[in-house]
């Protein structure tokens, strides 16, 4: 019986174990997300990444070449910063991402983030 406990607590642990190592931690704090920018004509952007990891519950929906395993390449990796084939600069790419993500829930009427330029880059 004891034996048979043990064997469960094990198998417990290995399984928690195995989904904790499975996705890399999202960042609990904030970011600020014009580390990606190089060259800043707005003020920076920070957002909670915990605040949206909560609200927006599929990591894929932000980081969406991710393939759920190691810890996702940032945006700026791609997204260069200049018009480059397929690829948005980095601009562009938040404002349709960020932006338009706030945009289409307040006309849901659903709470979200800013949409007005000011807000998002704070002074
Ligand atoms: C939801 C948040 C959000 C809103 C609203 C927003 N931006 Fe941005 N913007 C960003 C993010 C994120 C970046 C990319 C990271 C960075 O540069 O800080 C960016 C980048 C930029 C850049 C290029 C970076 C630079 O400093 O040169 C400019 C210019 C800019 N935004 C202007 C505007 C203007 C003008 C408005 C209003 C019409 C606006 N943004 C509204 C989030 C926002
Ligand atoms: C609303 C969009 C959004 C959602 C949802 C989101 N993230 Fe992020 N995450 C970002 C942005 C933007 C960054 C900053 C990336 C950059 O600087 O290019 C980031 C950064 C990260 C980083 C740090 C990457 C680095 O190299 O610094 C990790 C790890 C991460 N996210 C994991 C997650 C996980 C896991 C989830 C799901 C639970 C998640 N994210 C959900 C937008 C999001
Ligand atoms: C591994 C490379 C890679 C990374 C990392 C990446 N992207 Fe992309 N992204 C692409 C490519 C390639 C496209 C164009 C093809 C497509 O739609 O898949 C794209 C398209 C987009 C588009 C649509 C652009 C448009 O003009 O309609 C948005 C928005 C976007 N990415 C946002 C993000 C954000 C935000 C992040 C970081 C959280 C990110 N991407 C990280 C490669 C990447
Ligand atoms: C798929 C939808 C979605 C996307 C994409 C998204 N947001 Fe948000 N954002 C939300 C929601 C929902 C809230 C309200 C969360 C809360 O208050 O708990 C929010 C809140 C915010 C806030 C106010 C709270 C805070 O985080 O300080 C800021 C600033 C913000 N978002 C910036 C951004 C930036 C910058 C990006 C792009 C990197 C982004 N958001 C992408 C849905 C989104």
């Amino acid at each position: 019986m004891k034996k048979i406990v043990m064997l469960l607590a094990l198998v417990a642990f290995i399984a928690v174990s195995a989904v904790a190592f499975a996705n890399p931690a999202a960042p609990a704090g904030d970011l600020t997300v014009s580390e990606m920018m190089k060259s800043n004509k707005k003020p920076p952007v920070t957002f909670s990444h915990a605040k949206h990891a909560t609200a927006v519950p599929d990591c894929k929906t932000c980081h969406h070449t991710w393939d759920g395993k190691a810890a996702p390449v940032k945006c700026s990796e791609c997204h260069t910063g200049r018009k480059s084939g397929k690829k948005d600069n980095i601009k562009n790419t938040s404002h349709k991402k960020c932006k338009g993500c706030h945009k289409a829930m307040k006309k849901a009427g659903k709470k979200t983030g800013p949409t007005s330029c000011k807000a998002c880059h704070k002074k």
